[in-house]
């Protein structure tokens, strides 16, 4: 079932188009990611989802209602983690999660039953009495999950959630979203962290308002019409200079100490390049074909 269907949704800022006719749908349970750079055009996109932002363009529904003209009923099932946290630093975690739940509408009862699912899910029990201004990022962050999700919404909006928060503590986030996706709700998230976007079920890559592609992260993978092969020798800099020249290479990158070499599709021939290297005097090479990464993919789908 389709929780979240766009077709062509355009939003322009005077003669600039940062969303330019942009067209997916998300499923019941789905963790559906939206990958790109800065100025991409996700928040706007994600804003117009949540009802914030009209669209100058194009149609779309959320949970059923249409996102041009019942914006307001859309904010009231909907959960919305915007990219700049809004929460009061000079409340404790439990008055947040307390005013969330009151500008809701929680009866009380009900309002202490979804705190104690928070604290459970995000693990910020033990910080329910702090002032948020006195607490590290990582907490703030999960203290933003929970509090978007106050109202037990079915559909969640994420706008870069794990900007700047370290590698262990968006381990962790991640996990409360798979709990949450395995409980049936439908994830839509955006980043630009290519390694994260290897979480989401599906990804939409977006540059400069558009989307170039659209896949499940190891379809898109399978499907780019280029054979990496990564190359492993201490002369790497040598390598990649040699490399870089040639024209049956499409593109050489470096990973760390390793080179990725883009070539066509069909192209086999590891030992011509091998040779090449020979010929330059680098010897301890090692060749193989492998799966390319997201970045590998994102790099070749902006070309
Ligand atoms: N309210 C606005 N007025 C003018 N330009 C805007 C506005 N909001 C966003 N933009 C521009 O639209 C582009 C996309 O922005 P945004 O959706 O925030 O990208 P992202 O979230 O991917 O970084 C950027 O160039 C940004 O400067
Ligand atoms: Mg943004």
């Amino acid at each position: 079932m389709e929780t979240v269907i766009v077709k062509n949704i355009t939003k322009r800022f005077g003669e600039f188009t940062a969303v330019d006719r942009i067209s997916f749908s998300v499923s019941k349970g789905e963790i559906f990611g939206l990958l790109g750079p800065n100025g991409a055009g996700k928040s706007t996109t994600i804003k117009m989802l949540c009802g914030l932002v009209q669209p100058d363009e194009g149609t779309g529904s959320v949970g059923g209602l249409d996102i041009v003209n019942q914006q307001w009923d859309i904010k009231k099932i909907i959960g919305y983690m915007s990219q700049k946290f809004s929460l009061y630093e000079d409340l404790t975690i439990e008055e947040n999660l307390e005013f969330y739940g009151t500008v809701y509408g929680l009866s009380a009862n009900l309002l202490q039953q979804r705190m104690n699912f928070i604290y459970e899910l995000v693990n910020i029990k033990d910080h329910r009495h702090s002032l948020v201004k006195n607490l590290p990022l990582g907490i703030k962050q999960r203290l933003a999950l929970g509090s978007a999700l106050i109202h037990n919404p079915q559909i969640l909006f994420l706008d870069e959630p794990t900007s700047g928060v370290d590698p262990l503590m968006r381990r962790i986030f991640w996990d409360e979203i798979y709990t949450l996706a395995k409980e049936g709700k439908t994830v839509f998230v955006t980043t630009h962290y290519m390694d994260e976007a290897e979480h989401c079920n599906r990804i939409a890559l977006i540059i400069a308002g558009k989307i170039i592609a659209l896949d499940t992260p190891q379809g898109l993978k399978e499907k780019l019409p280029y054979t990496i092969v990564k190359i492993v020798t201490d002369s790497y800099l040598k390598a990649y200079n040699v490399l870089s020249k040639e024209n049956f290479v499409i593109e050489v990158s470096l990973f760390g100490t390793d080179l990725h070499v883009v070539l066509e599709k069909q192209y086999k021939h590891f030992a011509i390049i091998k040779k090449l290297l020979q010929s330059h005097n680098i010897h301890d090479v090692t060749i193989e074909p492998i799966l390319p990464t997201l970045e590998d993919v994102f790099v070749m789908s902006a070309r």
